[in-house]
């Protein structure tokens, strides 16, 4: 039996008595819509913990003015039915206002790592993620939180996050899972039209091109010509970015890096789409 819980202090009963009977706590936070992606996320968690908690919560303070938080999709109930089918114990969903019942004005910034890839056209976005990150991570308090590389971004600012302030949570990277034709899994991709989702398989492909670049040497600057050409040729998407960069750190890349990631938005239509792959340099 899953619970559904959209109280902070139920909630906080519930995993406060697991804890006293010795129970492990695996975390899944999410934005809902759920596909394979967060479900293979809830697989790891599975296996790890004694109890699995997943949070839906559309945080407005991660969406821009013009932005799609009005837009994004929901489905409770479709969510309700695979979260209790992949083994989640216990489903938190606030409201907007059990999360954020006042502002006192206190502010979370990340670092430098939030300014480049979407921190560049997505001002405010990462304040917004590591408020509501550090609130759930509070809220929940799990050993274990699971994230999908898939925002990579995300998950190094996270990882940052946790590393310089001692938040009691292990940060567990998670692979990003596709689509048969390559396309990373996403909620955002019912969004695209029927000749949108053909193309968009076109970002993988691109990125592919790129990894094989990098390994033959090719420069930095070069690699991300030839990717944004690949796609602008090959498809009506349009390049918001296309990075290379040394992961977690997501600085200038040199060969001191042992990972590197190759990164990119595009827009197709109003959706914009994300993709990345982790190289190893050494
Ligand atoms: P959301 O976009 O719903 O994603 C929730 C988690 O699922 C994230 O860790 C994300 O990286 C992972 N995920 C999404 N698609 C994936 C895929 N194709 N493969 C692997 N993992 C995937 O990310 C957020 O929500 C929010 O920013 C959140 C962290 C919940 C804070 O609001």
């Amino acid at each position: 039996e899953m619970a559904v819980v959209h109280s902070i202090e139920t909630l906080q009963g519930m995993i406060d008595r697991n804890k006293r009977e010795g129970r492990t706590v695996g975390f899944v936070p999410t934005m809902g819509f759920l596909h394979e992606g967060h479900l293979t996320l809830v697989k790891h968690a599975r296996e790890h913990n004694d109890v699995v908690v997943m949070s839906i919560f559309v945080n407005p303070a991660q969406f821009g003015p013009g932005e799609d938080f009005e837009a994004y999709p929901r489905d409770v109930e479709r969510d309700a039915s695979l979260a209790k089918e992949a083994g989640v114990d216990i489903l938190f969903m606030p409201t907007s206002e059990e999360m954020y019942p006042q502002d006192g004005g206190v502010r979370i910034l990340p670092g430098p790592q939030s300014k480049v890839l979407c921190g560049a056209s997505r001002p405010g976005h990462f304040d917004g993620v590591l408020k509501v990150v550090l609130k759930l991570f509070n809220i929940v308090d799990p050993d274990r939180s699971y994230f999908g590389m898939k925002d990579a971004q995300q998950l190094a600012i996270i990882e940052t996050f946790v590393r310089d302030y001692n938040l009691r949570t292990s940060i567990e990277r998670v692979p990003i899972v596709r689509e048969k034709d390559g396309l990373a899994k996403s909620s955002r991709n019912v969004n695209l039209t029927e000749m949108e989702r053909m193309e968009a398989p076109v970002i993988q492909q691109a990125l592919k091109k790129g990894v094989l670049l990098f390994n033959e040497g090719v420069s930095v600057d070069e690699i991300e010509r030839e990717i944004t050409a690949h796609i602008m040729e090959n498809s009506s998407g349009i390049m918001d970015y296309v990075s290379l960069l040394s992961y977690p750190e997501l600085t200038e890349y040199d060969d001191s890096s042992d990972e590197a990631i190759l990164a990119c938005a595009v827009k197709f239509g109003k959706t914009r789409l994300i993709d990345n792959t982790i190289m190893s340099t050494k």
